[in-house]
């Protein structure tokens, strides 16, 4: 058997999100996948039962090393992650053999933040912010679309058609207070590589977080060499 598959640097490297942003870097890049950004985020409500789902990491900053996404704060994540401000992500790059797990704290994004990236959005997906309360139930499709053109309406903004290719209407739709992102600050980071043989490459590296203005004070990473 050769082994011939790539494995974690040795030795390991001190501090673990810039390797990380350079997996997705590299997803992206290659557009291996259709959304090579998504992650699985748990969360779990104030007793700790689970609850996981896909969502979309927006950006990995090393330093001092967070994770930013998006949704709806009134969402049952959303209130999941109010009442018990703590997550775990998971990104599985299948094509390049590689896993990248982060476990943290959780503290919403600036509204200046929010606001920016808000803006970058197409403009139905500023609608839907807007016309979706996301996790409430709906008694049907149609009355989801007919609130969807209702608050089209009301914000004076054209109907939806259903076609992606339409233009926006260049109106300025303001972001709700209600939708936003999150910083996932990581106190522990795992990165796996498949290896040969199923004798897999994992490391973890984790760290104290001490609350710290509206963030953290990161302390030093330590790493172990995991077996797989
Ligand atoms: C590829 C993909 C990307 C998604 N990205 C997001 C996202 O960035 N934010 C979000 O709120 N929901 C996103 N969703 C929808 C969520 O998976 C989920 O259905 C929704 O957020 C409601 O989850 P909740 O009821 O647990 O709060 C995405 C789904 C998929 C399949």
């Amino acid at each position: 058997m050769a082994w011939h598959r790539e494995h974690l640097p040795d030795p390991l490297p001190a501090e673990p999100l810039e390797l990380a942003a350079d997996w997705l870097a590299e997803a992206t890049r290659r557009e291996i996948q259709p959304n090579p950004n998504a992650m699985v985020l748990a969360t779990a409500d104030a007793s700790g039962r689970p609850s996981a789902r896909v969502v979309l990491c927006k950006q990995i900053t090393p330093h001092p090393g967070f994770l930013t996404f998006y949704t709806n704060y009134q969402s049952h994540k959303g209130r999941e992650l109010e009442a018990n401000p703590r997550a775990a992500i998971v990104m599985h790059w299948d094509k390049l053999h590689r896993q990248l797990r982060v476990e943290g704290r959780i503290v919403r994004t600036s509204a200046a933040e929010s606001d920016t990236y808000f803006a970058t959005r197409n403009w139905q997906s500023r609608l839907g912010a807007w016309a979706s309360q996301q996790s409430e139930p709906i008694g049907s499709r149609a009355e989801l679309i007919g609130n969807v053109a209702k608050t089209a309406l009301r914000l004076a903004l054209p109907v939806p058609t259903g076609d992606e290719q339409a233009s926006d209407p260049g109106l300025r739709i303001a972001r709700p207070a209600h939708w936003g992102g999150y910083h996932l600050w990581a106190e522990a980071v795992e990165l796996w590589v498949e290896g040969s043989a199923r004798i897999h490459d994992r490391a973890r590296w984790e760290r104290a977080l001490t609350p710290q203005g509206e963030g953290f004070q990161p302390g030093p990473w330590s790493v172990s060499r995991l077996q797989p």
